[in-house]
């Protein structure tokens, strides 16, 4: 299959082209779109043979289901069996943007689209390209990160080509996405609701619109215990193919110790790879050594991540070592794909 590529202004919306990508979804085929976390991988979430479609190109299990983004509130109801006084308000704060909740399903959800669960994930994101992507699709479209599995979510169109090319009809080229990390999913069907994955979306930012939130066990722990409630989160995901890990302490210790290990590996014949921040990058004495950013501003790190640990697979690094970013506000959701990239492999100093 011949992929197209075509590439889109957030500012300038032209409505005939997302009419195309449109047509595609509701033909049953497969359109990339970016939105303000990742980019998806879009398919008609009311058609089985979409969603099975979606799973093939990912090369995904078919047990772990896909997020239903939606472009209206009013299309919400169609979706699920109710909508919980508190999914209500963390609308109202959230929507359009990067919160995913979980709800009660209705009978229009195919359950190949929910990887045979009662429920359903929905979001409506604010990326101005992708809300209008969807209202031409039909208002219902399915969509994972546009990454193959076991490979990080993809923060711009050009790995989406490396994943998808060949496998889907289309790429809606939106340039750099603003967030770079996937949105925070919210489980409603509780009492309290639970977050599943951090994201952008922090906790005290779902307390202050609900009062109270609670937090899945499994989300910053180790995943050989009990299994986690987003079933994608048991995935080892993100993985780069070198080793990672993440060391933590003192700025000038780790500086040190990860120096050294380094010099070590090198010996051992390994392409040795660094994540650091501006502070400290020009320290590193690996083979690549990359910042991460600034950590007076960790959006930039979010932003950066992934895109890093793409490259040091490019640059066919086998050895890398990166330091720990603060778990306040977004740094949650930064160590906890961080974590997972690193299969909970960091060493405290
Ligand atoms: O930011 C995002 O959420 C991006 C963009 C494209 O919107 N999408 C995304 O989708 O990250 P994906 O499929 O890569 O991750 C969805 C996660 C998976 O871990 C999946 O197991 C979980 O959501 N999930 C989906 N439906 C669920 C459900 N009914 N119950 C529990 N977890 C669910
Ligand atoms: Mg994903």
């Amino acid at each position: 299959m011949d992929t197209q590529i075509i590439q889109v202004d957030e500012q300038h919306i032209q409505i005939n082209l997302l009419r195309q990508a449109g047509e595609i979804i509701k033909a049953g085929g497969l359109v990339a779109f970016p939105t303000e976390t990742v980019y998806g991988l879009g398919g008609d979430a009311l058609n089985p043979d979409s969603s099975r479609k979606i799973y093939e190109a990912k090369g995904r299990p078919s047990d772990n289901p896909l997020i239903v983004h939606i472009c209206r509130m009013e299309d919400l109801p169609y979706l699920v069996k109710e909508i919980p006084e508190a999914a209500k308000k963390l609308a109202d704060a959230f929507w359009p943007g990067p919160l995913t909740m979980i709800f009660r399903k209705s009978p229009a959800v195919p359950t190949e689209t929910t990887g045979g669960l009662a429920t359903v994930a929905v979001r409506m994101p604010s990326h101005k390209t992708a809300l209008s992507f969807i209202r031409e699709a039909g208002g219902y479209v399915a969509a994972p990160s546009a990454n193959r599995s076991g490979k990080p979510s993809p923060t711009c169109a050009k790995y989406v080509e490396e994943d998808m090319a060949g496998r889907i009809e289309m790429i809606l080229d939106g340039g750099d996405v603003e967030i770079g990390l996937e949105s925070t999913i919210v489980d409603m069907t509780e009492e309290i609701p639970v977050i599943l994955r951090p994201g952008y979306i922090t906790k005290e930012m779902l307390e202050e619109a609900l009062g109270s939130v609670r937090e899945d066990g499994t989300m910053m722990s180790d995943e050989s215990g009990q299994a986690p409630k987003a079933p994608g989160m048991k995935y080892r995901h993100y993985a780069p193919k070198g080793s990672l890990v993440i060391v933590d302490g003192e700025e000038a210790r780790v500086t040190a110790y990860i120096n050294e290990q380094l010099e070590r590996l090198r010996r051992e014949g390994h392409r040795t790879g660094v994540i650091g921040t501006d502070a400290t990058i020009a320290r590193y004495r690996g083979d690549v050594c990359k910042s991460a950013g600034s950590r007076e501003d960790e959006n930039t790190i979010a932003k950066e991540l992934y895109r890093i640990l793409r490259e040091f697979d490019d640059e066919e690094v086998t050895a890398i070592f990166s330091e720990s970013f603060d778990t306040a506000g977004i740094g949650q959701a930064i160590m906890n794909r961080l974590l997972k990239a690193a299969g909970h492999h960091m060493i405290h100093l």
